[in-house]
């Protein structure tokens, strides 16, 4: 490869905090044997894999909750809202991914262009997102479980069926489905990926279900008015105000134009899951064509769905009569239909497998990276000599989450990772621009249009949608950062093999 502009190829720039891996180095250490994956995934498992995880509880569960709470039938455009955001996002990540085939993601993409402390911030951030949106999906998952077992007359004693209206309850189906996943993709990812194949076919085929059956079921006088006039809000007041009302002095209020932003921060949630196609980079046959197809495919797809689904649904019901925990089975209930609200129940529950499991791949993805580059112990990146998979740190993570997921109750969550999502979003785009500066010479197949200024749109419709979230989002995501750099700084930055390379080469 040529050398441009003076940049060196082969050594690693250090800079303590800010060292950087090369791009070339991070290639080379996915082919140490120890720590390689199988290559094994084409374009079209990466978009199953993007609609499998993206597809979930944002579009199932958080559609009727918002519509009744923020948006009315707005919601439809706090889609459009989230989506533009994401979009912008995407041509970012795919540039990223297309440039540094690795796995990790942003955390890999990071230490490439922006160095080791926030390559860190960056991994840690993932692991927040991953981890707890796995929690999440789970717990909602369990949900529409127990709602079909109701209807069979099976009921599960409350102190086994999660945490309600304050009184605590261990989700013990959450955390059985976790365990069951985390089975799963140690065995392999060819297997995993066919499972979710069959998986996100049910998903779509409920979610056009509900498209298509509920359209005949419209009445247009629902739709009045589309954008419900702004009101106060009582719940909404001190530290659970969105931030940017606290900061520009507006009283907190729902609906109105306002609440379509408020309400876009919610259900980017729904949104999520993209950008872990880039994860899984290095186990793609051909990452260079495939991984941007897959992101913006998958994220295509979903966008005309959720919108579709939104306008659909509010048109069905008026929309503070929405039901919030299960708003697209119990509309068509409402109207009369329980055949159909069963088969979406149905579909939900086992979509909400696949996205589920495709978080669960990525956070152990994640952390694996993180483990082979030393930040964190390196026992963890180990292979597994048969099925070729990162099993220690799927199993460490796999029982974490399933822990998390038995103690936990989902809004303040959903929050939480929507903001650990953003920030990753930002760091990505002012790398994209950096690693254009300092690497133009590396290989892009795929190149974000008008850089810099996609990038500086995407990092401003992100920071936006932060502001949007409640101010207490932002110090528990504030207290979550702060522990990680009490990791890096007690062990991360000592055990760094990048750091130990440099050590040996005489150069810190
Ligand atoms: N986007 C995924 C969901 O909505 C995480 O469940």
């Amino acid at each position: 490869m040529s050398t441009q502009h003076g940049t060196p190829q082969h050594s690693h720039r250090d800079r303590g905090l800010f060292r950087m891996k090369t791009v070339e180095q991070s290639i080379l250490d996915t082919e140490e044997p120890e720590h390689t994956l199988k290559k094994s995934l084409t374009a079209l498992d990466l978009t199953v894999f993007g609609v499998g995880v993206v597809i979930g509880t944002g579009i199932f569960v958080l559609t009727g909750k918002i519509a009744k709470e923020q948006a009315g039938p707005a919601v439809a455009l706090a889609f459009v809202v989230a989506g533009v955001v994401c979009a912008l996002a995407a041509l970012c990540y795919a540039e990223f991914a297309s440039t540094v085939p690795v796995a990790g993601s942003a955390y890999t993409f990071s230490y490439a262009s922006l160095g080791e402390l926030p390559a860190w911030i960056i991994g840690w951030d993932l692991i927040l997102e991953l981890a707890l949106g796995c929690a999440v999906v789970a717990v909602g998952w369990s949900g529409y479980i127990r709602s079909l077992l109701d209807t069979a007359g099976w009921h599960l004693p409350g102190a086994l069926a999660g945490t309600h209206e304050g009184h605590f309850g261990f989700d013990l189906l959450a955390c059985i489905l976790v365990l069951v996943l985390t089975g799963i993709l140690v065995l392999g990812m060819k297997l995993s990926s066919r499972v979710t194949a069959v998986v996100v076919g049910v998903k779509v085929t409920v979610v056009l279900l509900v498209i298509i059956a509920g359209a005949f079921l419209i009445s247009g006088a629902n739709y009045e008015p589309f954008v419900p006039p702004s009101k106060p809000s009582a719940a909404n007041v001190g530290l659970a105000a969105p931030l940017s009302e606290l900061i520009f002095g507006f009283t907190p209020s729902t609906f109105g134009t306002m609440g379509i932003f408020t309400a876009a921060a919610v259900v980017f949630f729904a949104f999520i899951g993209f950008d872990i196609v880039a994860t899984a980079a290095e186990e793609t046959r051909n990452p260079q064509r495939d991984v941007p197809r897959g992101i913006l495919g998958s994220l295509a797809i979903c966008t005309i769905l959720y919108v579709a689904v939104s306008i659909v649904v509010t048109g069905m019901e008026k929309y503070d009569r929405l039901s919030t925990d299960a708003p697209l089975a119990d509309a068509f209930k409402d109207l009369g239909h329980p055949f159909f609200a069963d088969v979406i129940s149905f579909g939900a529950a086992v979509g909400l497998t696949s996205v589920c499991m495709i978080l669960l791949l990525g956070q152990s993805r994640v952390f694996f990276a993180m483990s082979r580059d030393g930040l964190l112990p390196r026992v963890f990146s180990r292979a597994h000599p048969t099925y070729g998979t990162p099993y220690r740190s799927t199993i460490v993570l796999g029982v974490v989450v399933a822990v998390v997921s038995g103690f936990t109750s989902i809004d303040v969550l959903a929050e939480l990772v929507n903001i650990g999502t953003l920030f990753a979003f930002v760091v990505v785009a002012v790398g994209v621009i950096l690693l254009r500066r300092s690497r133009p010479d590396l290989p892009r197949s795929f190149r974000t249009p008008w850089v810099p200024v996609v990038p500086l749109l995407s990092v401003l419709a992100s920071l936006w949608l932060m502001l949007n979230l409640p101010a207490e989002t932002w110090v528990r995501f504030g207290i979550w950062m702060v522990a990680g750099f009490g990791v890096y700084f007690v062990y991360g930055r000592s055990h760094s093999r990048l750091g130990l390379r440099n050590r040996q080469a005489g150069e810190d």
